[in-house]
């Protein structure tokens, strides 16, 4: 199965792709998880894309494509895969079409989460992510059990000043795929205002 997770930034995304890896046993490429590794390892398309993404802003179609051309290209993604935070743009989306066509795979749903802006600052603020497991906490609506042993931290760009930047660029480059993909006939769009356990529900749902 080959999957895309839509949404703007705190739509529920990363949280979602996670019930997928597990039911499907496919891999999650996040674009911003790859992008993170490489800030981590200090390359320099890591510190490249650094200053776009502390602006809230899109890292260049040309850098985010090439990730996308290699990581789609590793061995476990023959047996799908579920893409998360890509494509972004409109060449990003195309630049896909080309390349799944190249390699004779097709997109068999886009799951869009809805989540209205008004939601999207607290959800971004109060974001936490485990560096022992990786997973994503939230203070409020999703906190660890014990959260000493999971060693909290928060992401880089996760700041209030941040995120209207970042929900500016969604709306003016991004929101234009949903036509894209609804044009397409693969858009699924689901209510991500619902709690985690229900929106994972409507989507394993929308996929049967
Ligand atoms: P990226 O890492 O992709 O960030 P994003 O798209 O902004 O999305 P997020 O990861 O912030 O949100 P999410 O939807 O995964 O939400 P999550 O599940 O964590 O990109 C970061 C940056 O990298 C970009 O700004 C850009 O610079 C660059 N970049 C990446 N890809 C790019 C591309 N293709 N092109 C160009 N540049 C690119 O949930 C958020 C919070 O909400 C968590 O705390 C969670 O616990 C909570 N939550 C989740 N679901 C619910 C729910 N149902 N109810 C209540 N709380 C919930
Ligand atoms: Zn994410």
């Amino acid at each position: 199965m080959n999957l895309m997770l839509f949404g703007a930034p705190g739509a529920g995304k990363g949280t979602q792709a996670k019930f997928l890896i597990e039911k499907y046993n496919i891999p999650q490429i996040s674009t911003g998880d790859i992008l993170r590794a490489a800030i981590a390892d200090k390359t320099e398309m890591g510190m490249e894309a650094k200053k776009f993404m502390d602006a809230g802003q899109l890292v260049p179609d040309s850098t985010i494509i090439g990730i996308i051309k290699d990581r789609l290209a590793e061995d476990d993604c023959k047996k799908g895969f579920i893409l998360d935070g890509f494509p972004r743009t409109l060449p990003q989306a195309e630049a896909l079409k080309e390349l799944m066509e190249n390699m004779g795979i097709t997109l068999d749903k886009v799951i869009s989460l809805n989540v209205p802006d008004s939601d999207i600052v607290e959800r971004i603020t109060g974001r936490r992510t485990s560096k022992v497991t990786g997973k994503i906490y939230h203070i409020k609506f999703n906190p660890p059990v014990d959260e000493k042993e999971e060693d909290l931290v928060q992401r880089a760009d996760d700041t209030e000043e941040t995120v209207t930047k970042r929900l500016a660029a969604y709306h003016e480059q991004t929101a234009p795929l949903i036509d894209f993909y609804k044009n397409m006939g693969v858009m699924v769009e689901l209510d991500g205002t619902k709690e985690v356990s229900e929106v994972t529900k409507d989507m394993i749902e929308a996929l049967a």
